[in-house]
Order: C-alpha cells, then sequence, then structure tokens
C-alpha cells in the first residue's frame, strides 16, 4: 500500500472529551481538554496537557489538585463552552453545579455522569504545554451508568474529538472483544 507523508504535527485521535477543574487564584475554574490518558494501573495515575496560558494550568499548580469530569453526549455543549473562553475572561463555573468529594481543590462537574478527583503526583515542563500527571483519589459515578457496579459505556455515552475537521463524534457500533478477535491471528497450539 503506498503511503504519503503529511508532515508530523498530528494528533492521535480519536481523543476524549473531559472537563478538568480545579481552584485558580481561590475561584472554581473549567477547561475542556482532549490530551488526556490513563499513566499507571497502581497507583493509579492519568496524565493532562494543558498550555501554559491555561487558567487551569495556574490552578493546578497553586492547588496541587484538579478533578476529570466525563460529559455525556447530552453535556456536549457545556463542554464544548469551556474550552472557548478562559477562566480570566468569564466565570465559566456559573453554568456549572459544582460538587467536591475528598479534595477541596478539585471542583467536579455534577452535571457529567463520571468524574474523577486527582492530587498532583509531578508536572513535566514541555515547550508549550504542561503535562500535569494526577493520581486519582476517588472517583465518582452516576447509578445510571453503572451495570453490576461497573461503568458501562453504552449508559455512560462519552464523545469523543477528531482534528483536522474539529468535530465531535458519539461512539459507533461495538466491533468485538478486546484480547479476543486477535486470538484468530495466533499460531496455533501444537
Ligand atoms: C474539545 C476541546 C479540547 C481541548 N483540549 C485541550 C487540551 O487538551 N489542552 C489544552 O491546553 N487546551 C485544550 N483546549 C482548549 C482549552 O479548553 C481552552 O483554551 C480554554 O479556554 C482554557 O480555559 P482556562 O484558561 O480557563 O483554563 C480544548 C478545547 C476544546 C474545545
Amino acid at each position: 500500500m503506498p503511503k504519503k507523508n503529511i508532515g508530523r504535527n498530528f494528533n492521535i485521535y480519536p481523543m476524549p472529551v473531559v472537563i478538568i477543574g480545579t481552584v485558580t487564584d481561590g475561584t472554581p475554574n473549567f477547561m475542556t481538554a482532549a490530551w488526556v490518558t490513563k499513566l499507571n494501573s497502581e497507583p493509579p495515575l492519568v496524565g493532562i496537557s494543558l498550555g501554559h496560558r491555561q487558567h487551569t494550568a495556574k490552578g493546578i499548580q497553586q492547588t496541587r489538585e484538579f478533578s476529570i469530569s466525563i460529559p455525556s453526549i447530552d453535556q456536549a455543549i457545556l463542554a464544548d463552552y469551556c474550552g472557548l473562553v478562559h477562566g480570566y475572561e468569564e466565570d465559566k463555573a456559573a453554568h456549572i453545579d459544582i460538587f467536591r468529594g475528598a479534595l477541596e481543590s478539585a471542583p467536579m462537574v455534577r452535571q457529567c455522569p463520571l468524574t474523577l478527583e486527582c492530587r498532583l503526583n509531578s508536572t513535566v515542563e514541555l515547550p508549550k504545554d504542561f503535562f500535569f500527571i494526577g493520581e486519582v483519589a476517588n472517583v465518582y459515578a452516576t447509578e445510571a451508568v453503572l451495570t453490576d457496579g461497573q461503568v458501562d459505556v453504552t449508559k455512560l455515552r462519552p464523545f469523543v474529538l477528531t482534528m483536522p475537521g474539529n468535530s465531535y463524534w458519539a461512539l459507533g457500533e461495538r466491533l468485538g472483544d478486546a484480547w479476543g478477535i486477535g486470538k484468530a491471528l495466533l499460531k496455533p497450539a501444537e
């Protein structure tokens, strides 16, 4: 299959859409993020990459705490809004029903069905972004997105971002079992 080199500034996609919460200059603030990933299982560590200019980055450095709220498609407009303006320009928290768990400076979005509160573990300073590594202290879920106590993605209905094109997408059809469908290529046992 012939390949074309299309440059190197490319976003891995699809990207999860989440809302990061923290307290900046004493006030709760929320921003949308898509550069988000799990990093370690025990202790559970997650990573978020935030531009140096983000009001949220300032708050995480001040408080060493942050939250990750995972919106469903029902909160897509709220999530997009939190990515349109900086907290120093507009009080985004006015649109958010805030709740707190165990941490004082990790305000979470009650409208979102799944939320994590995190303590800052470490920061990697990159040329344009801070990569914040957080240890998850607690995860909170709305009963309605659980099946047998586990998060059920068909009930959660998260959405993803793709770039280029700046589009949000709901999840599509289920393809098959992870750690399962690839077994068709395993060397047969002798
Ligand atoms: C879908 C979406 C994803 C975004 N992902 C990121 C991200 O991963 N990192 C980042 O620094 N900014 C990201 N942004 C931009 C910030 O959300 C935006 O600059 C926001 O205004 C920052 O708010 P703050 O200054 O109050 O922290 C994203 C915006 C949108 C709409």
